[in-house]
C-alpha cells in the first residue's frame, strides 16, 4: 500500500471514497464542499441529514455516490471538539477510516482532514501512523489467511503535498511496531529465546547494527546468577540478547535500553494456578518485544544518539533442574537473592540485565517488563506504570509517551516499601507482599542501578489489548516502541 501526500483540491479527486473530517458541532457544507456536495447532487448535506451527523469523535457515516461519480463513496468522519484536537486524534481518526475504507472495499482512498497546530509534518505522520497501525493484520497461523477482499491500495493524503518524509518516517516507526506486535503474538513454541535472537540478528543485518549474544556459560562467567536461575529448568538455551545502534558521528548521547524477555511464564514450582492466565504468558517477552521493535525503527531512523537494546530472553519452565523455591541466588553484582516465589522471575532476569547495562557507561537506562499483575489492578489495561527516582528521566518519558499516544502514568518509588523485600538470610528477596506489589517489583529492581539514571516501565497491562480500541488491534498492541522511539530522538 502506498500512501502519497497530494495538493489535489478535494473538489477534484477522484477515487473509491473520500473521507472528510468535520469538528463536533461545526459540521457545515461551505465553500469547497458546497460546490462539492453541489457536484455530487446534494449527497453530503444529504447524508449529514439522514445520520443526524454531528462530528462527535467516533461517529462516522458512510454513502455510496451515484454512478459516473468521480468519488465512489463518501465517508463522513466526527473529529470532536476542536479544542481537544491532537496528533493522537489524528492518529485514532486515521485508523478508523482505514477500518472503514477497508470495510467498504475501497482501493483508492482519499482523506482529507485539518492540520494540527500548524504542523503539516506532525498531521501527515499520525494519520500515516493511524492508518498502517490499524491496517496490520497477522495472518501468520491462518492456514487459509481469512481476509480475501482487495486491500487498499493507495491513500492520498490530501492537502498535505510535500510531507513525504513524514510519511516514511511513519512507516519505519509502524514497522517497529508490527514486529513488536508479531513478537508477542507469536506463540510460545514459534516464539522462543532462540528465534528471538535471530530476530535479533535480522535486525542487525537489515540495519546495520553490531550484534553480541551471550550463551550461557558466557553469563555464567559474567556471573548473572539471577537470570541463569530463572533459566535452569528450560530446555532452551538462554540468551542474552545486547544489539547496538551506533551513529556515524559522535553521539549525542547513550542509552540503554531493556526488555523483560520471558517467551513463556508457567511460574516455574509456583506455577500458575487456574484463572491466573497462564495460556497468555507467550506475551511475558512484551518488553523484549518493544526492544526489537525499537531497534529496528531506530536503525532506520537513525538519530545522532548511541542505543544498546538489551534483553535476558528465556523460559520460566519447571523439571528437575528447576531453581527451588527457597534458592538463594547470585547476581552479578554480587547480591544475594532469596526466592520466595519462583513466578517473581522477570525481576530476577533483569537485575543482571540492569548490571550490564550499568556497565556499558550510558548516560540512562530504560527498562520495559510485564513485570506485575498488580500494576494492572492498579492502571487497567490501556495504562502502564512508570517507576523512578529520577525527575527528568520521568519528565522525558512523560513527554514522549504523550507525543506516542502510549499512556504512562507515574508511580511512586515508596521507600518504606522496601521493608517488604528485605531477607532474614540473603540480601533481599524476590517478592514482597501483595499490597503495592508493582512498587516492591521497582524497587528491587533498584537494586542492581547504582548511580545511572534509570527508570521502569511496568507494561503488563497495554501490552495486549481484548478488542480493538484506537490505533490497536485486538491482541498484541507493541505497546512501548512509539515512546522508546520519541525519547530516543527527542530527548
Ligand atoms: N509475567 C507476570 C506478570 C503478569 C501478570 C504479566 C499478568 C501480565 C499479566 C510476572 O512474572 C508474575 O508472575 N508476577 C507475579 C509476581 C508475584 C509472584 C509477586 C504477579 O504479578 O502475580
Ligand atoms: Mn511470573
Ligand atoms: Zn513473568
Amino acid at each position: 500500500m502506498d500512501i502519497r501526500a497530494i495538493d489535489t483540491p478535494r473538489l477534484d479527486w477522484t477515487g473509491d471514497a473520500l473521507a472528510l473530517g468535520f469538528f463536533e458541532d461545526a459540521v457545515e457544507v461551505t465553500d469547497d464542499l458546497a460546490v462539492l456536495d453541489e457536484k455530487l447532487s446534494g449527497t453530503l448535506n444529504e447524508l449529514i441529514a439522514e445520520t443526524e451527523f454531528k462530528g462527535k469523535e467516533g461517529s462516522s457515516a458512510v454513502t455510496r455516490v451515484g454512478a459516473g461519480s468521480p468519488v465512489r463513496k463518501i465517508i463522513l468522519v466526527g473529529l470532536g471538539k476542536a479544542e481537544a484536537f491532537q496528533p493522537d486524534t489524528l492518529r485514532r481518526i486515521g485508523a478508523a477510516i482505514a477500518r472503514l475504507a477497508k470495510k467498504e472495499k475501497s482501493k483508492i482512498l482519499g482523506i482529507s482532514l485539518p492540520v494540527w497546530n500548524q504542523a503539516p509534518d506532525a498531521t501527515a505522520g499520525a494519520i500515516a501512523e493511524g492508518i498502517l497501525l490499524a491496517l496490520h493484520k497477522d495472518n501468520r497461523f491462518k492456514s487459509e489467511p481469512e481476509d480475501k477482499e482487495p486491500l487498499l491500495e493507495r491513500v492520498d493524503l490530501l492537502g498535505l503535498a510535500g510531507q513525504e518524509e513524514a510519511i516514511t518516517r511513519a512507516q519505519f516507526l509502524a514497522s517497529g511496531v508490527i514486529l513488536a506486535r508479531e513478537l508477542v503474538a507469536a506463540p510460545p513454541n514459534e516464539c522462543t529465546p532462540i528465534t528471538m535472537a535471530q530476530t535479533a540478528q535480522a535486525i542487525a543485518s537489515n540495519h546495520n547494527l553490531q550484534l553480541e549474544i551471550l550463551e550461557q556459560e558466557e553469563c555464567e562467567q559474567l556471573g548473572m546468577g539471577a537470570f541463569l536461575g530463572v533459566a535452569k529448568a528450560s530446555d532452551m538455551p538462554p540468551k542474552f540478547i545486547h544489539l547496538t545502534y551506533k551513529p556515524e558521528g559522535t553521539p549525542r548521547r547513550k542509552l540503554a535500553i531493556i526488555g523483560k524477555g520471558l517467551t513463556f511464564d508457567s511460574g516455574g514450582l509456583n506455577i500458575k494456578g487456574a484463572g491466573s492466565g497462564i495460556e497468555t504468558m507467550k506475551m511475558d517477552m512484551g518488553g523484549a518485544a518493544a526492544t526489537l521493535g525499537a531497534a529496528n525503527a531506530i536503525g532506520q531512523l537513525k538519530p545522532d544518539v548511541e542505543v544498546h537494546f538489551i534483553s535476558a530472553v528465556t523460559e520460566n519452565m519447571i523439571s528437575g533442574h528447576a531453581m527451588h523455591p527457597g534458592d538463594i541466588l547470585k547476581a552479578s553484582n554480587g547480591k544475594t537473592i532469596e526466592v520466595n516465589n519462583t513466578d517473581a522471575e522477570g525481576r530476577l532476569t533483569l537485575a543482571d540485565a540492569l548490571v550490564f547495562a550499568e556497565k556499558l557507561g550510558v548516560d540512562a537506562i530504560v527498562d520495559l517488563a510485564t513485570l506485575t499483575g498488580a500494576c494492572v489492578i492498579a492502571l487497567g489495561d490501556d495504562i502502564a506504570g512508570l517507576f523512578t527516582p529520577d525527575d527528568t528521566v520521568a519528565q522525558e518519558l512523560l513527554q514522549a509517551s504523550e507525543k506516542a499516544g502510549e499512556k504512562l502514568w507515574r508511580m511512586p518509588m515508596e521507600e518504606k516499601y522496601f521493608e517488604g523485600i528485605k531477607s532474614p538470610i540473603a540480601d533481599l528477596k524476590n517478592t514482597g507482599p501483595r499490597p503495592g506489589g508493582s512498587i516492591t517489583a521497582a524497587l528491587f529492581l533498584k537494586q542492581f542501578i547504582q548511580e545511572t539514571p534509570w527508570a521502569h516501565l511496568d507494561i503488563a497491562g497495554p501490552v495486549w489489548a481484548d478488542k480493538e480500541n484506537g490505533v490497536n488491534n485486538s491482541g498484541a498492541t507493541g505497546y512501548g516502541v512509539r515512546t522508546l522511539v520519541n525519547w530516543v530522538l527527542n530527548h
